[in-house]
């Protein structure tokens, strides 16, 4: 999770403020490359995880003959194994060290696929699950803060864009075995198959070498030192940054010490909750994990239902492309709000769709056609700019403590989406649940509006100063000398 809020801290110490450079595919070479690489394949596990129940839940379910609250735990048990997966990261990732934790988060991916691919009953299935939940709880903390760690800083922003690009592959992955597995009717496979990256996974964790700076945080300078000379090259001179290292260190105190004295950091813990509360609760992960059912409803049968969550999924991946190329142009809150209001017409749309005016071809359409909007608005917005606002808005003092904050809610509210969907379906019916997220959506864009701060071409000392000054969040950066240099 430093990941985002070091690209930040990155950009202030060069003073360069253009923005757009964060997202430049910058040419990712040697150490960088390997740190880029891991990013890649944890960032992949995690987008795997969230895709591939989609297509396994039907089978599942007609095979253990689970109800409505049995697939809605089976979906849901990932989300809890991540929340928790957090917290253990961090305490792993501090006394363990981040290679170390993540080459766990990386077994429990590789045993946790193949306890769901050979489970006999819905709880060991549903035991599967939680441990492919720690996985991910565990590798989306460690891998970005390890690979901020060691990463060449004139590439770490390029990384944000990777990972959340690999998040949206990895779930179109999964999307695509899906289908193909629908063949062979087989479920199990479809689990099964993520351990074979998981492999991979593990295999390369094994070859990286150890933080430089958890070496620091455990006193073990020379050993620092060494692994940072390899990661910089040999004939680099790596005293300047062993010394950055060594400052940080002092800054860092205790998140909670913080939150109870400082009421802006209160603030700022409050706005990442906000935003990835924001992020969950439009819904994208009930399109994530029930398109098919969705599909399904809207009429489409057997095969047809996958390989159109497929297409979704591949809006979902060329639309991040948009945010990649936007981000720092438009900046923050336009994006966020344009898109914002993208989902909330995408989900009347599928609102609309089962409604007994429209014909079934109409239906249909209105359907997949809803789905394709909602996701691109997502995907251009919500998806990758949250994670970069909720690194950019936290102290440098408290800034694990802030994204692990914010983190932790994405992973309670994705729970809470996961399992409410099916409920809110038989309670409401599919069109109403659709509207209520539709207006939720409607509803965010005024949070976005008086909330959100615009932090595009601002340097992280600004942020930092306009917040610990107690300036009004959406008034962040307006006053006084925007951007080009420090303030
Ligand atoms: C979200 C996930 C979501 C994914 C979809 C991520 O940013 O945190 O919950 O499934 O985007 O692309």
């Amino acid at each position: 999770m430093t990941l985002y809020g070091e690209i930040d801290a990155t950009r202030a110490e060069r003073g360069t403020d253009r923005g757009a450079e964060r997202f430049q595919p910058a040419s990712v070479r040697g150490q960088a490359g390997v740190a880029s690489g891991l990013a890649s394949v944890a960032g992949l596990m995690f987008g795997l995880d969230i895709g591939v129940i989609s297509g396994a839940l039907g089978p599942v379910a007609r095979e253990f003959h689970a109800g409505r609250l049995l697939q809605e735990w089976i979906v849901a048990a990932m989300m809890v194994g991540a929340a928790l997966g957090v917290p253990i990261a961090a305490r792993l990732s501090f006394g363990w060290g981040r290679k170390h934790t993540l080459l766990i988060g990386a077994a429990l991916f590789v045993v946790g696929s193949l306890f769901c691919a050979v489970a006999g009953s819905v709880s060991t299935l549903i035991a599967g699950r939680v441990m492919m939940g720690l996985a991910v709880g565990i590798s989306t903390f460690t891998a970005p803060l390890y690979i901020a760690e060691i990463a060449d800083p004139r590439h770490r922003g390029a990384m944000v864009a990777i990972y959340q690009l690999m998040i949206t592959i990895g779930i179109m992955a999964a999307f695509v075995s899906n289908a193909l597995f629908s063949y062979f009717d087989t479920w199990r496979w479809m689990l099964g198959i993520v351990a074979f990256p998981g492999i991979v996974f593990m295999i390369g964790v094994a070859f990286l070498p150890a933080s430089p700076r958890w070496l620091m945080m455990r006193g073990k300078r020379e050993a620092a030192r060494r692994a940072l000379q390899d990661l910089r090259g040999q004939g680099q001179s790596v005293a300047r940054e062993l010394r950055e290292i060594d400052a940080r260190l002092h800054v860092r105190t205790s998140g909670w010490a913080l939150l109870r004295k400082d009421r802006n950091f209160r603030r700022s813990v409050a706005l990442g909750v906000t935003l990835q509360l924001v992020q969950q609760f439009t819904g994208m992960n009930v399109v994530m994990y029930y398109a098919p059912r969705i599909l399904g409803l809207a009429g489409f049968i057997d095969h047809a239902r996958l390989w159109g969550t497929v297409s979704v999924g591949a809006v979902n991946v060329a639309a991040t492309f948009v945010a990649i190329g936007l981000v720092d142009r438009w900046g923050r809150r336009p994006l966020l709000i344009c898109g914002l209001v993208v989902m909330a017409i995408g989900m009347a749309l599928l609102g609309y769709s089962p409604s007994a005016e429209v014909r079934e071809t109409t239906a249909r359409a209105l359907a997949i056609g809803g789905m394709i909007c909602f996701v691109s608005g997502f995907a251009f917005s919500a998806g990758p700019v949250t994670w970069v606002l909720c690194a950019e808005i936290q102290p440098l003092q408290g800034r694990e403590f802030g994204v692990g904050c914010s983190t932790a809610a994405n992973w309670i509210a994705n729970m809470i989406v996961g399992v409410s969907f099916l409920s809110l379906m038989d309670r409401l019916g599919l069109s109403a649940t659709f509207w209520l997220y539709a207006g939720l959506n409607a509803l965010f864009v005024l949070v976005v509006a008086l909330f959100v701060p615009e932090t595009k071409g601002l340097t992280l000392e600004r942020i930092e100063r306009d917040l610990a000054t107690g300036v009004r969040l959406r008034d962040i950066g307006r006053a006084g000398p925007l951007s080009g240099g420090r303030t």
